[in-house]
């Protein structure tokens, strides 16, 4: 028997296939055939109860665009929903929005350890408020900026959270040395040739001294973060 996978992502959508190449691929294929991750897309329309399957309306008191009805995402999520695993904190309603909270590491790591991640994808203006607040346990942004809809956050969401689950990057060193494990950029990496259009490879990784390069490594890890990201430097001073 196969363990049971250690993260279920439900997604609700209206374009389940602005998944398929996502979830063949890569990182995410690999986990799902191991039986780490598992991964359902729910189409949203298969829930309209009109002889047009109408999901959206336009927006009470005006304004540009459309919004998604809340009875319809209210069945689509209720078709889904756990709700004895709700009950124990196993499972979680994500709604991505632009106004959501930023996902940084930190956040991805944390959403690791919920075993099932329901994640509802708005469209047009967005959703019908009334559904946020039913359903909607954790709304989550990915930057400030505004998208299409919410496909490519909660791809973007999926592969964050995914590296932190056991066993779905081969190797769990490579994520804690990762650009924001310990609040500090990645240092530069290099690989053959040795020299390249006139380009040497820093002289301490040739040297084989773990020490140094470790050294060297951390060094260049704070340069970085001081220089590009002065406000991950700052946080990185107040914590120590
Ligand atoms: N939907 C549209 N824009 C988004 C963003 N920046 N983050 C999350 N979901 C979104």
């Amino acid at each position: 028997v196969t363990p049971a996978p250690s993260l279920e992502f439900v997604v609700l959508t209206l374009f389940p296939e602005l998944f398929t190449s996502f979830v063949k691929t890569s990182l995410m294929a690999r986990a799902l055939r191991h039986g780490k991750l598992s991964f359902e897309a729910v189409q949203i329309r298969d829930f309209a109860t009109d002889k047009h399957n109408t999901v959206d309306d336009t927006p009470y008191g005006g304004g540009a665009g459309m919004v998604l009805r809340p009875d319809v995402l209210h069945s689509a999520w209720r078709s889904v929903d756990d709700a004895e695993l709700r009950g124990e904190g196993g499972q979680l309603t994500v709604y991505l929005s632009p106004q959501g909270r930023l996902l940084d590491a930190p956040l991805a790591r944390r959403l690791a350890q919920i075993p099932r991640l329901i994640l509802v994808c708005g469209h047009y203006e967005g959703v019908d408020e009334r559904f946020v607040d039913e359903c909607v346990d954790l709304e989550v942004s990915i930057g400030d900026y505004v998208l299409t809809g919410g496909e490519l956050p909660a791809q973007v969401l999926m592969d964050a959270v995914s590296r932190w689950v056991p066993g779905v990057v081969g190797k769990e060193k490579s994520v804690s040395e990762d650009s924001f494990e310990g609040g500090l950029l990645k240092y530069p990496q290099y690989t053959r040739p040795r020299e390249f259009n006139g380009l040497e490879i820093p002289p301490v990784l040739l040297g084989g001294n773990h020490a140094h390069i470790a050294a060297w490594r951390q060094a260049e890890r704070e340069k970085r973060t001081r220089l590009r990201r002065p406000d991950l430097w700052e946080r990185y001073g107040r914590r120590k």
